[in-house]
Formats: C-alpha cells, structure tokens, sequence
C-alpha cells in the first residue's frame, strides 16, 4: 500500500475508533512504519487547520473521487510538509491543479488569525472550540421519503443507528458511524460532527436536507397546516422553504420572495431537488410587497428570517472562535432594516402567526428588535412561548423575553440562533377563514410504520445502489 493511501486509512481508523493510532499503524500493510506514524501524528496535529483550508478552497467539491481523509493527509504533504518528492502519483498530480488555491487559502488564514508561521496556526486550530463539536444534522425531506427509510438505507451502508435521542449529552457522544434520530424532531437524524454528507446520494437526490437543527426550528413553529397560505419574507436561499412545503405537504401556497437573483437561482435548484411543489419564487423586495394585495389575503403564517450579522452562524465560529462581532454601526443598520420588515409583516390582514428568526447572537438584533415591532403593533399580537422546555432563553430585556429561544454551540449542540413567534391577540372578524384556536406549538410525533410502507412504495428507491 502507498504512504499516502495507508495513512489515510489509519486516520479514517483512528477516527471511527477502530483502534489506536500505534496500533493501525502496525497492523497496515506499509513497510516503513516510522514513517507512516509520523504522517498521521502531523497530519491530525494540523486536523483543524487543513479541514479549514480543505473546506474553503472547495477541493472535496471539486474532486469527488478524492475522499475527505486522504485529501487531508495529501494537503498536509503538500503544504505542511516536506512536499512529494517524487511520490503520489495521480494525486500528486490532482493536487498540483488546486495547489494555488490551496497555498492561498492558508495564507489567508494566517493573515486572519495574525500569524506568520504555521506552528502557530496550532494555537487556535489544535484545540476545537465548541462549534466544531456541534454534530452534523440532516433533515429527511418527507415530500420525498421518511426519516425510517432513510435510516435503513444509512444502516444498509454500515452505519449504526443508535434510536432516538434522549438527551443533548447523547447527541455530544456520537462518534464514528454512529448516528441517531433528534428528540425533538422527528425527521431529524444527528451524525457526529465532521461527517461530511454532501456526496450522498440521498442528499444529492434531495431525499436529505443537510440543515443545523437550530434553522429548522423556524418552519416546525410557524407550523402552517397543509392547505395554508404562507409567505417567506427573506426566501433564499430556501432551505426553510423547503421545510415549509414538506410541513404543507405541498398542499396550499408558499409566496417566496428575496432580492439577491444569485441566491434565487440556487434556490429555485434546491426546491426542485426537493420536489417542493407549492412555493412561488419573486425576486423582489417583501418591504415593496403591497398586505391588501389580493393575492395575499389568505397568509395566515409568515416566516422572516432576514439579513443579519450572521454572528451564529458556525461557519464563522470555525473560522475564529469567537469572531463575528459586527461593528455598532452595521448592527444599527442591520437593526433598523430588521424592524422595518419586521413591523410591515406584522401588518398582513390575516396573519395568524409569524416566526422571526436570525443565526445572530446579537441582542441589537434580536430582542431589540422584537420588542420594537410589538410595540408598534400597539396590543395586536404577543409572543408566544417558543418551546418553553428548550434550555436557553432570550435576554430578559423585556417582561415576555423569555419566550424568545436561542441556541449556540455551547448550550444547545447547535449555530447560534435566535426565534420569536409572534401570534395575533384577536382573530380578525373580517377574515372568515381565520382559524379560530391558536395553532399547537408542541413538536409533531414521529411517523408511523403504516406511513412508511405507503411512502417506500412510492418513493424512489433507498436502497445504497441508488
Ligand atoms: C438569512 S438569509 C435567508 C435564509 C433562508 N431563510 C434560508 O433558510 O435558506 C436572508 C435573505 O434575505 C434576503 N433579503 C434581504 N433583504 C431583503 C428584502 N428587502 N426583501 C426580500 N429579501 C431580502 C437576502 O438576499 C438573503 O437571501
């Protein structure tokens, strides 16, 4: 066996547990044991700081036949290391192409972190900060399969399925191929975090939604019952979207609009994927988008997750723990524009029930902004209490603050996030299809054996040849 190809499987070894790193090492096949231990050591010593320059230069993307451990190790030889000197064949050759790329990426990173020296890139990427423990969520699309067949095709593919999560601590432990269903969502299935999905033919055929738990709590509160009418304010680029049209069934409408064209496109691709079927993509500005419009006179739920500083989101929590603070003057631009779209949606006839929602830590953003819009709504709608058993809270800013719900990496095993439901005081009497009892805000239950059989029926196939 190569160097390369037998330090790569040691590392995927280590990784799924399957023995020490000592002992893989003497049980591979590759002569000079030396050498290889002193690859791995290297190459998982720099772990956090390869997977940062790997992730951002796309390369997993890119080369689909190149797998995520052997893509490390090469990446360590190539830029950490003493170079191929005359070994890695083809791989040499592969890596040769995305070279520049890489080189930049992990100039850049140093220029981010304020170092010069690889060494002291180990500082902060040897210890892993709480957002790259935060495990790897995937929702099952049920417009196109159910959380049990996609569980039998994942235990089909070697992984092992642990059952339904009690605890946060449960999701924390997940380690190698094991995997398990959330205990708050029923089509939520939790893997452990680094498990990269995006090959997946499950995935890639839209059957799997790879979405962080927080961002799906949104849609499952706005709870819209099938054969609603639904706006999403801030669409793209539409995986609540698509957790909306899996929530109606297809059956009803969902007006979505954003203004960025390139998200859109993206969007419009992913909906498809996911056989969204009920949803209307606009390109348009939702402050232009005119309440006593006809078309809208039925919206009794509205999702608003717009811009923000994004200081949740764990992609910048990866890059530098701890970064994302956004500058007080962006915040009060941000703010502003959240209130404003907040408080126009807030004037939609017969709106029920609306999420707002941000992956922004932000208070300016957050509570700030809620208690702005309830004030102007002068008494026309309160908060309800979003999931009043999730353990972190909004500040308590305000005297209903607290029926705000965030989550971060350290307290919930999730992005950062924040979530406000706002529902009307009063039906409207003029709106005579107003339901007139408040929508049940508890988590659904997990689906049924006898709706499983209907669905492998007429679902594409699961099976790992797909
Ligand atoms: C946080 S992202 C939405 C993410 C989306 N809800 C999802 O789950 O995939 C915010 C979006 O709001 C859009 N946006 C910003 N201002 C807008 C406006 N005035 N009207 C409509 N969309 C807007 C941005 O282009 C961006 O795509």
């Amino acid at each position: 066996m190569a160097l390369y190809a037998a330090a790569a499987a040691v590392l995927a070894g280590v990784e799924s547990r399957q023995g020490s790193l000592k002992g893989l090492v003497y049980a591979s096949s590759f002569q000079n044991v030396k050498q290889l231990y002193a690859l791995v050591c290297e190459t998982q010593r720099y772990s956090a700081v390869l997977d940062a320059v790997i992730t951002s230069a796309g390369l997993l993307r890119a080369e689909k036949k190149l797998r995520p451990h052997l893509a490390k190790v090469l990446v360590y030889e190539l830029l950490l290391g003493r170079g191929f000197k005359g070994r890695g064949g083809r791989w040499k050759a592969l890596l040769d192409r995305h070279q520049a790329r890489l080189k930049a990426e992990l100039a850049r990173l140093k220029v981010h972190r304020g170092v010069s020296r690889n060494e002291d890139l180990l500082e902060v990427g040897s210890k892993p900060g709480p957002a790259s423990q935060v495990p790897r969520f995937v929702r099952v699309n049920t417009l196109k399969t159910c959380s049990e067949d996609a569980i039998d095709y994942f235990k089909r593919q070697g992984f092992s399925y642990q059952g339904r999560a009690s605890s946060l601590e449960d999701l924390g432990a997940l380690k190698g191929k094991c995997f398990l269903l959330d205990s708050l969502l029923p089509e939520l299935l939790v893997f452990p975090a680094q498990t990269d999905l995006h090959e997946h033919p499950l995935y890639q055929a839209g059957h799997l939604i790879l979405q962080d738990k927080a961002s799906c709590l949104p849609a499952m509160l706005l709870a819209p019952p099938p054969g609603s009418h639904v706006i999403d304010a801030c669409a793209a680029p539409g995986n609540k979207t698509s957790h909306l049209a899996a929530l109606l069934k297809n059956q009803g409408k969902i007006f979505a609009f954003d203004l960025d064209a390139k998200r859109l496109a993206s969007m419009a691709t992913l909906l498809t994927r996911a056989g969204v079927s009920c949803c209307e993509l606009a390109e348009q500005d939702f402050l232009a988008v005119s309440p006593s419009d006809e078309r809208y006179r039925q919206v009794q739920y509205i999702l608003l997750d717009p811009s923000c500083s994004g200081s949740g989101m764990l992609t910048r929590q990866l890059e530098e723990p701890g970064a994302g603070v956004p500058s007080k003057e962006r915040l009060r631009a941000l703010a502003a524009f959240q209130q404003r779209v907040l408080s126009h949606a807030l004037t939609f006839p017969a709106l029920q029930r609306l999420v707002y929602s941000t992956c922004s830590l932000c208070q300016e953003e957050n509570e700030d902004v809620v208690q702005a819009a309830l004030q102007q709504s002068s008494g026309a709608f309160r908060l309800a209490p979003a999931l009043p058993s999730w353990p972190h809270r909004g500040i308590s800013t305000f005297p209903d603050a607290g029926h705000c719900l965030r989550a971060s990496p350290e307290t919930t095993l999730t992005g950062g996030f924040f979530i406000a439901v706002f529902e009307r005081v009063e039906v409207p009497s003029s709106v005579p299809w107003a339901e007139a009892s408040a929508p049940d805000l508890r988590p659904s239950r997990a689906p049924k054996r006898k709706k499983r059989r209907q669905k492998a029926a007429a679902a594409p196939s699961t099976g790992p040849d797909t």
